[in-house]
């Protein structure tokens, strides 16, 4: 049962830190229930404030580092800690390394999982995501910009930050001195580096006042923005100024990015998602299923492989994968249609024949479909996830229809989070 949350004056306990739980919280056993408390690593001592409590646990806060643990280093952030964008600064690296390895371990381990080969962890380094999605309020006569804190709607103001790109960290100041001039009390700012050039789009402005879009036009000239969008309260973009259609790069065929659609966190992780996903393809030389294939990151590469009928329930990500098979001549290597692959699975009948399929679902992962594949006969599955434990889930229902997890090729992409993207190479046992 859940218990009324205790913001503030809760009880302190003085502990020490025993492991990192799944959220990247460290945690130790109080009254036989773990207390996460964030910020800390295991052989901390610490003093902590209980904070809430519900049945699996409580929430703790950092009150006092009495001593560090061994596996403590100094964040390279000088916003860690206030700013929810990282979890896990705090940790020497070899230690990082090994939780995020960890939660795969476990994960895998739990559903019974053993794959036959596991190189070490792929990583993207520091300043390379081209996306920041980030919040901005006015503060008196400033406006401040920078990203939620954790498990909050407060926002935490950034100066920097050492995830994303220059071009998206130069945009920052020049975004907050504009709001500060308008009319603007809070809204959010969501900016993409694409390959020619910035993709902005901000919220919390007045849509219909012609002056402010002036002023909003001239800042996209003064920035050489490719587009400036509006985001209306909805979620919606409304695409203001579009100077140069914001294109990205799959494969080495131009892509035009409709606003707000999925991309890759990394140009760096695309690269490395999609070696793993080509690098099983060699002896595929037959017609290649991709479900939720989005604006094509892996169909453009698998196309080389074979030809590739992709499916996805976006439609503005179907059009732009289209527009651009259309525009330079893919035709006859890929096919996309629109399809909601939740309620309406690719049926295991409909998979025979192809000699590959490539499944890169949202969290929630693919159940229904993953058990549609087991049923196939395909040769050789890859299945591609952000969740190592839906990751699983999946992949035991393939090894139950038969299949051998070969590789699992792990990439750290989202640095200093808990989060975990991972590649499973089945193929269909003989024996
Ligand atoms: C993790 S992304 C992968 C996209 C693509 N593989 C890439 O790397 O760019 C998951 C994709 O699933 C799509 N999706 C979400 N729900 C869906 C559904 N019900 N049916 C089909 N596609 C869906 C999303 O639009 C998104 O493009």
């Amino acid at each position: 049962m859940r218990r009324r949350a205790r913001k503030g004056g809760g009880r302190q306990v003085e502990l020490t830190i025993e492991a990192i739980g799944g959220r990247g919280d460290g945690y130790a056993s109080v009254e036989g229930r773990p207390l996460f408390v964030p910020l800390t690593v295991p052989g901390d001592r610490v003093r902590a404030r209980v904070v809430s409590e519900a049945s699996a646990g409580f929430r703790g806060e950092l009150v006092e580092l009495l001593s560090p643990g061994a596996a403590r280093a100094e964040p390279p952030c000088p916003h860690f800690g206030a700013c929810g964008g990282c979890a896990l600064q705090m940790l020497e690296e070899p230690a990082y390394l090994a939780w995020k390895e960890g939660q795969v371990d476990k994960a895998l381990s739990h559903a019974g999982l053993a794959p036959l080969e596991w190189p070490p962890m792929l990583r993207t380094p520091p300043r390379s995501r081209r996306r920041v999605s980030l919040a901005a309020q006015r503060r008196g006569r400033e406006v401040v910009i920078g990203y939620r804190q954790r498990l909050s709607h407060r926002l935490a103001p950034i100066e920097s930050c050492l995830l994303i790109r220059p071009a998206l960290q130069d945009l920052l100041a020049p975004v907050r001195s504009f709001l500060q001039t308008a009319e603007f009390a809070a809204g959010d700012v969501v900016a993409t580096d694409c390959a020619n050039g910035l993709d902005l789009a901000l919220g919390g402005l007045q849509a219909a006042d012609l002056e402010l879009r002036e002023r909003l036009a001239a800042f996209a000239e003064a920035q050489d923005l490719a587009r400036l969008s509006l985001l209306d309260e909805d979620g919606t973009w409304e695409p203001l100024m579009v100077r140069r259609t914001p294109q990205v790069d799959f494969g080495g065929v131009p892509v035009a990015v409709p606003p707000g659609v999925f991309l890759q966190a990394s140009k760096e992780g695309e690269e490395a998602l999609v070696a793993a996903i080509t690098s099983e393809m060699s002896e595929t030389e037959g017609p290649i299923a991709e479900l939720f294939c989005g604006a094509g990151s892996f169909t453009i590469p698998l196309s080389r492989f074979g030809k590739v009928d992709a499916f996805e329930a976006d439609e503005a990500a179907l059009a732009a994968l289209d527009g651009a098979v259309r525009s330079n001549g893919l035709s006859g290597r890929i096919a996309a249609q629109r399809r909601d692959l939740y309620r309406q699975p690719l049926r295991a009948a409909e998979l025979k024949g192809y000699s590959a399929v490539v499944f890169d679902p949202p969290r929630a992962g693919a159940k229904d479909q993953a058990a549609q594949i087991a049923q196939s006969g395909v040769p050789l599955v890859v299945a591609v996830s952000c969740n190592p434990a839906t990751f699983a889930r999946d992949v035991r229902l393939l090894v139950d229809g038969g299949y051998r997890l070969t590789r699992v090729v792990t990439l750290d992409q989202f640095l200093w989070s808990p989060h975990v993207e991972l590649v499973g190479v089945l193929r269909l046992s003989s024996d």
